[in-house]
């Protein structure tokens, strides 16, 4: 449906939720996939399962470390060929308010939702930009595009990959490559969205289900409402987009 088959894509944090579905959604394209996590036995677990569908590779990796992505991005290249798609997916979420957010956390917050999309791009980029062409998906959030209480750290991060991939994509226009970013909303099914509702039950914040009767359509979303734009972002189809960030959040813009 998208033409995307015999393309070779990587996605980063691969082995849960959001990452997980675009991976599977791109080896029924006919991809082949390359998958990096963090999270080792969850990785494994997703690349034995997902390989039903197609060519799969897998590398643990944490993406806020230069040296563990040069590593992980060899191994699948290796493995699959010259990369044409580049979904930077990897993430992390912690709640809490600004003045009583623990530098840690900030550093963390930093190191896995901007240094990781910095050093991706570093490792994969140049042999798209050899080769005149290729497309890079960075996973944003609507909180990319609306800062909000208890979510100062993550807010920051995000509009920091907004603000990458608009500079990637004026930097490596020229070479035929396109930079787009995705801010998902309130999603459900995944790891993260689970964590975050048991702290915000213990902040006493309300749940995702209580705050999607205020989205316009009346639901939170789920990982294919992602990969579906996506998918989009990295086929043919969208040859004009660049340095855009679509959202898909049923219309939820503010908190
Ligand atoms: N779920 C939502 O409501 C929501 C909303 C907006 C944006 N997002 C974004 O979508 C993306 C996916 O989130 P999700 O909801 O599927 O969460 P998830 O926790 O289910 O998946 C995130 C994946 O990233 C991996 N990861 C974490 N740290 C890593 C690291 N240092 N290196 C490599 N991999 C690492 C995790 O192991 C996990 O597999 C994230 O960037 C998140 O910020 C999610």
């Amino acid at each position: 449906m998208y033409g995307l088959n015999g393309r070779n894509a990587i996605v980063t944090g691969a082995a849960h939720g959001i990452g997980k579905e675009i991976a599977t959604r791109l080896l029924k394209e006919g991809c082949a996939v390359g998958l990096l996590d963090f999270d080792a036995d969850g990785l494994a677990a997703t690349a034995a399962a997902l390989s039903a569908l197609g060519k799969v590779s897998h590398a643990a990796c944490d993406v806020s470390s230069k040296e563990a992505v040069e590593t992980g991005v060899a191994k699948v290249t290796a493995d699959l060929g010259a990369i044409d798609i580049l979904v930077n997916n990897a993430g992390i979420c912690k709640v809490g308010k600004l003045l009583e957010c623990e530098e840690s956390v900030w550093r963390a917050t930093f190191g896995v939702n901007v240094d990781g999309i910095f050093h991706m791009v570093r490792a994969v980029a140049p042999a798209m930009v050899a080769r005149g062409e290729g497309s890079i998906v960075n996973i944003a959030s609507w909180m990319g595009k609306s800062g909000v209480a208890a979510y100062g750290a993550y807010c920051a991060s995000k509009f920091a990959a907004v603000s990458l991939t608009q500079s990637l994509a004026c930097e490596l226009g020229e070479s035929g490559v396109r930079v787009n970013a995705v801010g998902p909303g309130l999603i459900v099914d995944t790891k993260m969205r689970d964590e975050s509702e048991v702290l915000r039950k213990q902040q006493g914040l309300p749940s995702a289900f209580d705050r999607a009767q205020s989205i316009p359509l009346r639901r939170p979303g789920v990982p294919a409402d992602i990969s579906n734009a996506v998918l989009f972002l990295v086929s043919d189809q969208a040859s004009y987009i660049t340095g855009e960030t679509i959202s898909v959040t049923g219309g939820l813009w503010n908190d």
